[in-house]
C-alpha cells in the first residue's frame, strides 16, 4: 500500500511542482498499478495509473477536483485507448463541499441526418454490423465539450495546465504495459486492420508494439495541442472538425461540420435518493443508471440484507429481484429526457418501490416476460474514475467509446478513435424480438437525441459528509456493480477497497438469469438460488470500479483501484496540514 503521510508528502509535493513546471515529461514506467493509496488530501483513482497521477499532480498544484477530473480524462485518452477518449462521451457528477450537487452530460448525440430506421436496408432488414461497427455507428462526440463546460462552470486551474500533461504523454510517449501492448496487438491485427490510420496509430510501422516499448501518438498530440490552445473550438471547429467530417464522407458516416459545431454539453440536476440514512447522488437521463440504482435501493431498503449475509443465496435473490424490476422500468421508460417524457420522480419514489415490492416473493424468483423487451449484454469497455480534492469536492466520471476502441476508426491526421455509441439506440421501430433486438419508441435514433446509457457515476454521502465516489464500466452491468458497491459499504460495513474487491453479480431482467463472477459463491449458494427458480451463470469478471472513499474517523481519502484491471491505479495529493 502506498501511503501519503504528512512527512512523506512534503518532498513529494515539491517534486510534483517541479515536475509540473518542467516542459519535458520523461516516459513513465508501468509498475505502479493496483495499490490502494491513502492521503490526507486529494485522491484520484482510475483504470490507468499514469492518468491517476496526472490528476493528482493537478490537485497537488492547487487545482480542484473538477480540474483533476478533466486532466485525468485527457490523460486516459492517451494512456487508456480502449475507453479513454476525446472521440466519445460520458457523464460527470459533482458534489460540492457544501453538499450541493450537479452533473454535466456530455453524452454523444445523433447526427442531424439520423433517423429511426437508419440501420435497415431497402428491404427492411436490420444490420448489426451497420448499427454497431460502421461509420454510421459514430455519434457526435461529447467529451471535449463536456470538459470545457465543466471547467468554465466549476474549474479553478488554468485550462492549458489541464491539457498540457496529455500533450506531452502523446508526443513523448509512455511505456506500454503488458496488458495494453497485448490488447493493442490484437486490436490492430483484428477489427482495426481495415482502417489504415488505425493501424498506423496502433502499430510500430505495421509491427505490433511489445510491453516496455514507448508508444508515441504524434497526431493525437497535435489534436490535443489544438484543444489546449482553443478549448472546445480546437475540436468542434477548424482543423479537427474538418478531419472528422472528411473521414465521415470517406466512410459513408453522417457527422458533418455542422453537427460538430452544434454539439453542446448540458448541465443537469443530479438524481438524488436516500438509502438507510445515506444520500445517493447519481446521473439523470440520458443515463438510466441513477434512476435504476435509486429504484433498486428503494426496493431493498425494506429488507434486512445485513442479517442475510453478504452474497448468501437469500441476499443474492433479493438483490436480483430488485434489479429485475429496475431493469424492466429502464426498458419501458428511460431515454433522453430532452426528447421523451421520463417519469423520473415516480420511478425514484419510495411509494413506487413499495408498489414494486408487492409481488416480490422472498421464497421464489419472479419471471421476466420477454414479450416486453429483450436486450443483449454489452461489451466491457468504458472507464470510470473518481476524484476527491483537499476541500472535499468530489467528482465521479464515467465516459466511453462504447465498444473497446469504439468504432475502431482513428481519424486520419487526428490520431484519435471515434465512438460507436449509436449502437446504444434501439435497432429500429417495431424490431423487438426474442433474439435480442429492441424497437421500442423512446430510445430510437432521432436527430440530436442522445442515446440511452447505463453509465452511473455516483457519489455517496451521509449527514453532510462525503462517504465515497463510485462507478464502473460494463454496459448494463454498470448499474449493478455500482449498486453493490453501495450495498457493500452501507449494509456490510466494508471500506472502499473491500467494497471494490468483493465478488459481483448481475441481473438485468432479460435475459432472465443471475450472472456471478467466477468463484463468487460456493455450489451450495448456486443450488439454493436454482431451487428458488433462478437460472445461474458463473464466470468472467464484472466492471472496473476505481473508487475513492473517505475514512469517517480520520477524514483520510482512500483511493481504491479495481484489482480486475491490471493497469488501474490510485494517486494521492498532499493535504494542507492541520486544516482537517
Ligand atoms: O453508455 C452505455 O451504457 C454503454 N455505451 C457503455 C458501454 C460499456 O460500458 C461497455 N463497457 N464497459
Amino acid at each position: 500500500m502506498r501511503r501519503f503521510a504528512p512527512q512523506s508528502i512534503r518532498p513529494l509535493h515539491t517534486l510534483l511542482l517541479v515536475f509540473l513546471a518542467s516542459a519535458a515529461l520523461s516516459a513513465p514506467v508501468w509498475g505502479q498499478a493496483q495499490e490502494t493509496a491513502i492521503s490526507d488530501g486529494g485522491m484520484v483513482a482510475s483504470q490507468q495509473w499514469i492518468a491517476s497521477q496526472v490528476g493528482a499532480d493537478v490537485l497537488a498544484a492547487g487545482g480542484n477536483a473538477v480540474d483533476a477530473a478533466i486532466a485525468t480524462g485527457f490523460a486516459l485518452a492517451v494512456t487508456h485507448p480502449t475507453a479513454g477518449n476525446i472521440g466519445g462521451g460520458g457523464f460527470m457528477v459533482i458534489r460540492f463541499p457544501n453538499g450541493q450537487s450537479t452533473t454535466v452530460d456530455f453524452r454523444e448525440k445523433a447526427p442531424l441526418a439520423s433517423h429511426p430506421d437508419m440501420w435497415l436496408d431497402e428491404d427492411g432488414a436490420y444490420s448489426f454490423e451497420v448499427h454497431h461497427r460502421s461509420h454510421s455507428a459514430v455519434g457526435v462526440p461529447g467529451t471535449v465539450a463536456g470538459f470545457d463546460k465543466a471547467h468554465r462552470l466549476y474549474g479553478a486551474a488554468d485550462w492549458t495546465a489541464l491539457v498540457a500533461p496529455s500533450v506531452e504523454l502523446a508526443n513523448d510517449g509512455f511505456e506500454l504495459s503488458p496488458t495494453l501492448a497485448g490488447s493493442m496487438a490484437r486490436f490492430a491485427s483484428g477489427r482495426a486492420s481495415q482502417y489504415e490510420a488505425t493501424v498506423a496509430a496502433f502499430t510500430n510501422a505495421g509491427a505490433p508494439y511489445a510491453a516496455g516499448d514507448t508508444w508515441r501518438q504524434p497526431d493525437l498530440g497535435r489534436t490535443l495541442e489544438r484543444i489546449r490552445d482553443d478549448r472546445a473550438d480546437g475540436f468542434y471547429r477548424g482543423a479537427t472538425a474538418r478531419l472528422i467530417a472528411a473521414e465521415m464522407r470517406r466512410g459513408g458516416g453522417l457527422i458533418t461540420e455542422e453537427d460538430l459545431d452544434r454539439y453542446e454539453a448540458r448541465e443537469r440536476s443530479a438524481i438524488e435518493g436516500t438509502y438507510r440514512g445515506y444520500d445517493v447522488i447519481s446521473m439523470p437521463p440520458p443515463s438510466s443508471g441513477g434512476v435504476a440504482i435509486v429504484a433498486a435501493l428503494n426496493i431493498l431498503e425494506e429488507y434486512d440484507l445485513a442479517s442475510m449475509g453478504h452474497n448468501s443465496a437469500e441476499y443474492l435473490h433479493h438483490v436480483a429481484e430488485a434489479m429485475r424490476r429496475a431493469f424492466r422500468d429502464r426498458a419501458m421508460y428511460l431515454a433522453d429526457a430532452d426528447f421523451v417524457d421520463v417519469p423520473v420522480q415516480r420511478l425514484t419514489s419510495k411509494d413506487y418501490a413499495a408498489w414494486l415490492r408487492r409481488d416480490l416473493d422472498s421464497e421464489r424468483a419472479s419471471i421476466s416476460h420477454p414479450s416486453d423487451v429483450v436486450q443483449p449484454y454489452e461489451s466491457p469497455e468504458t472507464t470510470h474514475y473518481s476524484v476527491v480534492d483537499d476541500d472535499g469536492m468530489a467528482v465521479s466520471v464515467t465516459y466511453t467509446l462504447e465498444s473497446g476502441y469504439g468504432s475502431g476508426i482513428v481519424v486520419p491526421g487526428g490520431g484519435f478513435l471515434l465512438n460507436n455509441e449509436m449502437g446504444d439506440f434501439n435497432a429500429g421501430p417495431g424490431l423487438t424480438n426474442a433474439s435480442g433486438l429492441i424497437g421500442t419508441e423512446p430510445n430510437l435514433a432521432r436527430p440530436q437525441q442522445r442515446m440511452l446509457s447505463s453509465m452511473s457515476p455516483s457519489i455517496l454521502a451521509r449527514d453532510g459528509d462525503l462517504v465515497a465516489v463510485v462507478g464502473s464500466p460494463g454496459g448494463r452491468t454498470i448499474i449493478n456493480t455500482t449498486l453493490q458497491l453501495i450495498l457493500n459499504m452501507v449494509d456490510f460495513d466494508m471500506d472502499i477497497q473491500e467494497a471494490v474487491d468483493a465478488p459481483r453479480m448481475h441481473h438485468q431482467w432479460l435475459p432472465d438469469r443471475i450472472r456471478l463472477e467466477a468463484d463468487a459463491v460456493g455450489s451450495d449458494v448456486i443450488q439454493t438460488l436454482e431451487e428458488l427458480g433462478h437460472i445461474v451463470q458463473m464466470g468472467g469478471r464484472q466492471g472496473s470500479a476505481n473508487a475513492v472513499g473517505v475514512d469517517p474517523r480520520t477524514g483520510e481519502r482512500m483511493g481504491a483501484p479495481d484489482p480486475r484491471s491490471t493497469d488501474a491505479g490510485a494517486a494521492g495529493a498532499p493535504g494542507r496540514e492541520g486544516e482537517r
